[in-house]
């Protein structure tokens, strides 16, 4: 895919800088806003990066935008104050001195909500777009929640495809290990993963992958899947415990050690 670093409108001189920065980080070209919807007319890129005046970054396309937010965590976490049972936390039973690995980051809400309840959540990325958004959000986005600054504060995510991330691993190094890849069939009720469907990797998830995943767990692995999909079915089996959304179909799929 074909894409700049730019700026939003009226831009400051830090803006510019910063945007030039990360186009050569990024290894591709710092072009000025003005100049950049020609460019999408003309389908010399596909999206392009862009430095706002709170100096945080998203990705845009058309009328579509990626960026970083707090919105899915922080309902979530509300829910669950006020007494609601929240799937992930039941399923995965975060404690304050537990390291929780998240294989699958994405918008980094649900790493977000263990994050919350852990010592710490290392987390992977394998698309190299999703990682520098969310990379970037979790080092300056500045929330008006108290949590969820210290909660991203507790999150080391790295650009990493988990395949070979979980491979390379000591035994039991993580309590858990979580993993929640892109749906077979997709809910496109799902808002927050709307966005970033166009730039996700879609790997399947093998036995393999689950053998090498309960070898760096210390507790359990928890995979989340859709009912409908052929990745329940072939691990519906293997779950000692499922917690299913009767409304959604998704399944938070449990394996003890
Ligand atoms: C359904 S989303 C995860 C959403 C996440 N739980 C959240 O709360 O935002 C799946 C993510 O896993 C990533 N992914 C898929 N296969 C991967 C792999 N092999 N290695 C690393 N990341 C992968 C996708 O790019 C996508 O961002």
């Amino acid at each position: 895919m074909k894409y700049i670093v730019t700026t939003s409108y009226r831009p400051t001189k830090e803006m510019v800088e910063l945007a030039r920065t990360l186009a050569k980080e990024y290894g591709v070209k710092y072009v000025n806003r003005r100049h950049v919807s020609e460019k999408l007319k003309n389908k010399e890129i596909d999206f392009y990066y862009v430095i706002d005046r709170n100096l945080m970054l998203s990705i845009k396309w058309n009328n579509e935008e990626f960026f970083f937010h707090q919105g899915i965590a922080k309902i979530r976490m509300e829910n669950i104050f006020h007494g609601e049972k929240d799937y992930l936390i039941e399923s995965v039973q975060p404690t304050n001195d537990s390291i929780i690995y998240d294989a699958t980051c994405g918008l980094a809400s649900e790493a977000l909500l263990l994050a919350n309840f852990a010592r710490k959540v290392v987390a992977t990325e394998g698309s190299i777009h999703i990682f520098r958004i969310v990379q970037w959000g979790l080092a300056n986005y500045k929330s008006n929640v108290d949590w969820i600054n210290k909660a991203m504060k507790k999150i080391e995510l790295k650009f990493s495809d988990y395949k070979e991330f979980i491979r390379k691993e000591k035994d039991e190094t993580f309590d858990v290990v979580y993993c929640d890849p892109m749906f077979e069939n997709p809910i496109y009720e799902s808002n927050s993963i709307n966005p970033l469907r166009g730039f996700a990797v879609y790997d399947s998830l093998n036995l393999k992958d689950i053998e090498e995943m309960l070898r760096i767990a210390k507790k359990r692995v928890v995979i989340k899947t859709y009912q409908k999909d052929k990745l329940y079915i072939n691990l519906k089996h293997m779950f000692d415990k499922e917690y299913v959304s009767r409304k959604s179909g998704v399944v938070y799929g449990v394996i003890n050690k």
